[in-house]
């Protein structure tokens, strides 16, 4: 976080990606593992987990908070569960770094809770738009300080209890969903969140493994407060939003072939290999598994020529952190792309319709930011220096490029790809990408 402007990427052009990768784990799945794991009764052991910044800060929150949790160790971590009432007040703030899964899923999960405690973040993650969460949270009767911005730190204090909300999204966020849904754990009666689209349900899928009961008619949740969690095992996928860099640096380098392993392919997750197939992208999805209530497959994917899309709006929920990677698509793609409905993208951990339109023009694309999403021509990528403001998806997205690129790129700030993708640098290279990490 802090070293994140110490590391730079360097590309030279060119290339192709070939050969067989398990990127690591998915990073939504991980937090919620540790959160569930750590609230539950048992030990609960999780294999997969993403030793990633944003995870690890959960963990250490929990850590903190009194929980007794082995590793990680190569994706092992065992937590020995405290029960719904079981966690500790933490002896300082709790620090999340860059992680806004981790705040806003933590500043519900805390709500309710007996003793005070605070969230606080990086520069980004303390610019970041809190009142989505602490505004449904006060419905319920939580207490929490935020600064006159709503934003971090967030000091949640303890009250007598929380009451059950009927709650519809204002915007499609599975964030503030699992947010709201983790405090009605801790609520009198039902709690239910109704979303203006399916968002990605990893909560409910989880909240069931251990045996909570969630119920679900069309696009509304509902839980009722006051029942107790399993321990369980979970077995975390592989995460879709890092292997997406590869299906889109597969599918723009002429003669690659690529097979990605034990890929989290749920539905609520899957746009981006829907939007690279309406862009004329050849991805199979091989050997289709279940794997502890999350689908899983291997995905092989070959360079195609893509050509440019309206990007359909129902897509956007359910590839909102692939668009860093499908612009990059969209500059190697024949005529124009157009996405519509993304103003979601401009609170991410960048402004990231802002920073990647700066990118694609420093490279001599032909790249409009709107409001709400981005028009971009498809045209030949050259080089230049990019600033990905420390934002892991703006320096990954960058590094595939330059497979298309006629010069070398050069990315600024890429210390915090640690955050969703430990080893980024040389598994890219692995697999035929010219990369190298400068300190
Ligand atoms: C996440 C939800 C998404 C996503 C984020 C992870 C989650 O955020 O962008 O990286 O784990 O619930 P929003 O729900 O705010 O769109």
């Amino acid at each position: 976080m802090s070293q994140s402007s110490s590391i730079e990427f360097r590309l030279q052009p060119g290339g192709s990606l070939q050969g067989r990768l398990r990127v690591p784990g998915d990073k939504s799945i991980s937090h919620r593992a540790i959160m569930l794991g750590s609230l539950a009764e048992g030990t609960t052991e999780i294999s997969g987990f993403l030793e990633g910044e944003d995870s690890l800060a959960t963990l250490n929150a929990f850590r903190q908070m009194g929980v007794e949790i082995e590793g990680p160790q190569q994706g092992r971590v065992r937590i020995q569960g405290v029960g719904m009432n079981g966690l500790c007040a933490p002896d300082g703030p709790l620090d999340l770094g860059n992680s806004g899964t981790s705040m806003r899923l933590l500043s519900g999960l805390l709500a309710g809770q007996g003793f005070e405690v605070t969230l606080i973040g990086d520069d980004s993650l303390s610019k970041r738009p809190m009142r989505r969460v602490t505004e449904p949270l006060a419905q319920m009767g939580a207490e929490i300080n935020s600064t006159p911005k709503g934003t971090a730190p967030l000091v949640i204090r303890p009250v007598d209890g929380l009451r059950g909300l009927d709650y519809a999204l204002p915007v499609a966020s599975a964030q503030v969903k699992s947010c709201l849904l983790l405090a009605g754990l801790y609520a009198d009666g039902e709690t239910c969140v109704t979303e203006p689209a399916p968002t990605r349900d990893h909560t409910e899928r989880m909240l069931r493994g251990f045996g909570y009961e969630v119920r679900q008619q069309g696009q509304r949740v509902c839980l009722s407060g006051g029942g107790r969690l399993s321990a369980c095992s979970i077995d975390v996928p592989a995460d879709i939003s890092s292997a997406a860099f590869f299906l889109v640096g597969a599918s723009i380098a002429p003669g690659s072939d690529l097979t990605l392993e034990h890929v989290g392919i749920n539905p609520t997750r899957d746009g981006v290999i829907n939007i690279l197939r309406l862009m004329g992208a050849d991805i199979q999805v091989l050997n289709p598994r279940d794997v502890g209530g999350e689908p899983v497959a291997d995905l092989r994917v070959r360079a195609a020529p893509l050509k440019g899309i309206r990007i359909p709006e129902d897509q956007v929920p359910l590839a909102i952190d692939e668009f860093p990677a499908l612009f990059i698509a969209a500059a190697c793609a024949e005529g124009e792309t157009l996405l519509t409905g993304a103003e979601e993208l401009r609170v991410k951990e960048s402004d990231r319709i802002q920073v990647m339109a700066d990118g694609l023009q420093t490279l001599g694309i032909d790249a409009k930011p709107t409001a709400d999403g981005m028009r971009i021509r498809g045209g030949q990528l050259g080089a230049g220096a990019i600033q990905s403001h420390g934002d892991h998806r703006i320096a990954m997205a960058f590094a595939l490029a330059a497979l298309r690129a006629n010069g070398e790129i050069r990315i600024a700030d890429c210390a915090n790809v640690n955050t969703s993708f430990p080893g980024f640098a040389q598994a890219a290279a692995g697999l035929g990408l010219q990369i190298v990490e400068v300190r």
